[in-house]
């Protein structure tokens, strides 16, 4: 890829802090996405990784520091506004209607996308240029066969990748992933793992993942959070010699 893109600094945070009541979430926390890579977060339970997350899409404040996103400063502007600037996510626990097909899904998520004007009187269901739209990006992530199944006749695997159509469809430049993964078998794992290599170069993603098989296949760096602090920022091989990271995180097994 050419290195002048690799280089684009999609997201920069800078000293981002937040606590609840007594509990520090984010200690002046650093960190930066750049275009086509996978910056992968990992961190024990409660290490403040999903608030980390929740701070740079905007659904929470920081009681201080800066969040830039490609190039701007976005800490004052509210969710919305940064997903129309390129910020796309998938949560930690499912948010697709259930009730709704496969396609449905993803035509919700492209009504409410960037460049889409929608009249709230039609059914957008029922929009034959949407619907060959919603196709396009159920085949990108493996689901062009799924396409009528409500999702909530779906494996749980799919119903990931499902979130990551649904995500994909509003056209990010950089995409928050927490634990995607979350809840997987091997096998649905490693499909995962395969479908965002294959992502890589088209966005920044920060990849939030308990799954360590998943992080080292994956990620060009790894930062590591512990009790709300970032203790390191490196590649694979490094995270996996430093020493604070293999006692607070990856245990012996890992390593
Ligand atoms: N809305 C909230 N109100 C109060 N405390 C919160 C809130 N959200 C998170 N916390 C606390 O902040 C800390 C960080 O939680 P967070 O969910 O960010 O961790 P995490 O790294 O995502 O953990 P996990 O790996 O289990 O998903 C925890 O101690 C948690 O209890
Ligand atoms: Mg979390």
């Amino acid at each position: 890829m050419d290195s002048a893109v690799m280089e684009e600094v999609l997201l920069d945070v800078r000293g981002l802090r937040k606590s609840f009541g007594a509990v520090a979430a984010t200690q002046d926390v650093d960190l930066t996405v750049r275009a086509g890579e996978i910056h992968a977060l990992i961190g024990p339970n409660g290490a403040g990784k999903s608030t980390l997350i929740t701070q740079i899409c905007g659904e929470i404040r920081p009681d201080a520091g800066q969040i830039h996103l490609a190039g701007r400063d976005v800490t004052a502007m509210p969710a919305y506004e940064r997903a129309r600037r390129g910020l796309g996510r998938s949560f930690q626990i499912t948010q697709l209607c259930l009730e709704y097909t496969a396609i449905e899904n993803v035509m919700l998520s492209l009504t409410v996308g960037p460049r889409t004007i929608f009249s709230i009187w039609s059914d957008p269901r029922r929009d034959a240029k949407l619907a060959g739209r919603a196709q396009s990006w159920l085949e990108r992530v493996g689901l062009a066969d799924r396409a009528d199944v409500p999702a909530a006749d779906m494996a749980h695997g799919e119903r990931r990748q499902l979130e990551l159509a649904v995500a994909l469809a509003r056209e990010p430049r950089l995409l928050l992933l927490d634990e995607p993964m979350a809840g997987m078998g091997p096998e649905e794992s490693a499909r995962m793992t395969r479908l965002l290599a294959g992502m890589r170069e088209r966005y920044g993603i920060l990849l939030v993942e308990h799954d360590m098989d998943a992080v080292f296949a994956l990620a060009d760096r790894i930062s590591v959070l512990v009790y709300g602090k970032l203790i390191f920022t490196g590649s694979c091989d490094e995270v996996r010699q430093h020493p604070e990271v293999r006692s607070a995180y990856l245990g012996d097994a890992a390593c």
